[in-house]
């Protein structure tokens, strides 16, 4: 059965009835109107495998995509198995263009994105972005697990809304709403698997090198990117192009 192709009129039309909707709703919603050109980008922290255990209540099943960035922790890794293996699911991962991480290397070494954002930038635009836009490519539309709670720059995050990095193309946050403990109570009632970081105080995981553990009474993005402004820690994965 051919798919419908929406248009930006209509994904906002939809976009303002589905922002009353719980995240099983939009997710079904989002599942019946676009597969099979729909996927999940998960990291697997708390709030994707949340989404990934929604996903498994909705029909069609929805594809599972990682952007192995080559700098993951262990645990990153050891969760993604625990997922395939609890969900029965196959996650397809996309690696950071060869010979771009090749030259990066050869001429900055290992950690230039510590000495200023351009680098940074640079790094997380050969190792995240490129293979997003990959796995992109394909797709008319996309689910992320961001919540507004998490920064600064999510507080006016929709539910649905078109995605103007990315050819338009749809963009869904069923858990734009929810709460760090909604979140956790979710997981902990569907007994989960989450990363096991999260129980050394890291609430946002990132690449290894990137991350650390926060000290209590800190913003829970506080160990991304440490050295950097809150307003600057986006990686480009959900920024918009300005007007
Ligand atoms: S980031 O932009 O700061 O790195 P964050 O870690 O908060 O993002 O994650 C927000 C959402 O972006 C996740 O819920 C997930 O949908 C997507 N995402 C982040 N990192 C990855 C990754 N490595 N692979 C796939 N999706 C990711
Ligand atoms: Fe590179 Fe750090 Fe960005 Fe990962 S989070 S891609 S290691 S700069």
């Amino acid at each position: 059965m051919a798919t419908q192709v929406w248009t930006e009129t209509e994904v906002t039309k939809v976009a303002q009835r589905l922002e009353s909707q719980g995240a099983e709703e939009v997710l079904q919603w989002g599942a019946q109107a676009f597969s099979p050109k729909i996927a999940f980008a998960s990291s697997f922290g708390a709030e994707d495998v949340v989404v990934i255990d929604l996903m498994s209540r909705v029909k069609p099943q929805v594809t599972i995509f990682t952007l192995d960035t080559g700098r993951l922790n262990e645990e990153t890794y050891e969760v993604m198995d625990r997922i395939r293996e609890r969900y029965g699911a196959s996650i397809v991962s996309y690696f950071p263009d060869r010979e771009a991480v090749e030259k990066l290397e050869r001429e900055k070494g290992f950690y230039s994105f510590r000495k200023s954002i351009e680098n940074r930038k640079e790094c997380c635009g050969i190792r995240k972005v490129e293979p997003l836009n990959r796995a992109l490519s394909g797709l008319d539309a996309w689910i992320t697990g961001l919540r507004r709670e998490q920064a600064v720059t999510r507080s006016g995050l929709p539910k649905v809304e078109v995605d103007t990095a990315h050819r338009g193309i749809a963009k869904l946050n069923p858990i734009a709403d929810w709460t760090t403990q909604q979140v956790w109570d979710h997981i902990r009632k569907n007994q989960v698997p989450y990363n096991k970081l999260h129980d050394q105080n890291f609430p946002s995981i990132g690449c290894s090198p990137c991350t650390r553990a926060i000290k209590p009474g800190e913003d829970i993005r506080a160990g991304r990117w440490w050295w950097e402004l809150p307003e600057q820690k986006e990686c480009g994965l959900h920024v918009k192009p300005k007007p």
